[in-house]
């Protein structure tokens, strides 16, 4: 199965601060670097890292090269990234003292991606083929469109959850990827116990299978006929960004593989812990091989 991402790049602008900085407020910043990230990148540069065979589509301005290369040495496919005018896609991020981060994103090249250009990627793929979009790109609702009529599989990660998420034929997709907040709110509920928000779910989206990962809580994979959980690993965190990122990627590659759920659960929990220990996005995205050594060692 080939995957293709068709999702944002973004540099992201990342200021290390003691604490957020609040209303009125003005703090200095312990350090400012930059990294490659945005949420579509990161999941294809996981799920390369993880074995798959990814290729991404998206925009990026002539001062993307840096994300283009990110792509390339990860092993992910790029023939179908367009460079157009005007600026990448950025991100200012906050991380603190424990690791949270915030984040503000502005479009930039993601917001120009257009309807025609979506069909002409989607043409090179075909039934069996899966398409992955996250919510940092124009045009999401026509993909999933273009991709159904062509017999490929929508897998969606509605991330960040905006208004643009509702305009979508959400009947479409076959996998949603979700964190707490994101399940909720499709589901339509407030309770914050897994059991019902999976139940509104499935009653909901009854054809569509779920990843729901909790936090500290755990990660399930579902549907109206499986049910699969796996813990987290426990790490001290030095940069969350890009965590579910990770997880995501890590996941659809191990669907692609025909990998076992639980199993497949774990590794992406492994995954995403791992580089949770690590500053950055996609720079902290661990290899297999890495994520499997650190699967041994707890697993000892
Ligand atoms: O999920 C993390 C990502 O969100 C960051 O890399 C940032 O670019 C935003 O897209």
């Amino acid at each position: 199965m080939k995957i293709l991402n068709l999702g944002s790049l973004n540099v992201d602008r990342t200021y290390s601060v003691e604490r957020f900085v609040q209303p009125k407020e003005t703090i200095q910043a312990l350090k400012y670097e930059e990294f490659c990230g945005g949420k579509g990148l990161n999941q294809s540069v996981a799920l390369a890292r993880a074995g798959a065979e990814v290729y991404h589509a998206g925009a990026i301005g002539a001062d993307g090269k840096l994300l283009a290369d990110m792509l390339e040495s990860s092993g992910v496919h790029t023939e179908y990234l367009q460079t157009i005018d005007g600026a990448s896609g950025h991100a200012v991020i906050q991380v603190d003292r424990s690791g949270q981060n915030n984040i503000i994103i502005c479009g930039g090249a993601n917001r120009k991606i257009e309807k025609s250009y979506i069909s002409e990627v989607i043409a090179h793929f075909d039934a069996g083929d899966m398409l992955l979009l996250q919510n940092e790109i124009s045009n999401i609702a026509f993909a999933m469109e273009e991709a159904k009529k062509r017999g490929l599989q929508v897998a969606f990660n509605p991330s960040p959850i905006d208004e643009g998420v509702w305009e979508c034929d959400l009947n479409l997709v076959d996998l949603f990827v979700l964190n707490e907040v994101e399940g909720r709110i499709l589901a339509g509920i407030r309770s914050e116990e897994p059991e019902e928000i999976m139940t509104a779910l499935k009653e909901k989206f009854p054809d569509a299978s779920f990843v729901l990962t909790l936090g500290d809580r755990g990660a399930y994979y579902f549907n109206r006929e499986t049910k699969a959980f796996h813990d987290i690993y426990a790490v001290k965190a030095v940069d969350t960004t890009a965590a579910g990122d990770t997880f995501c990627g890590y996941f659809l590659a191990g669907l692609a593989e025909g990998m076992n759920m639980e199993e497949n659960l774990a590794r992406a929990s492994a995954a995403s812990a791992l580089g949770v220990t690590r500053k950055g996005a996609a720079p902290s995205i661990p290899v297999r091989k890495e994520t499997e050594e650190f699967m041994k060692q707890r697993n000892q």
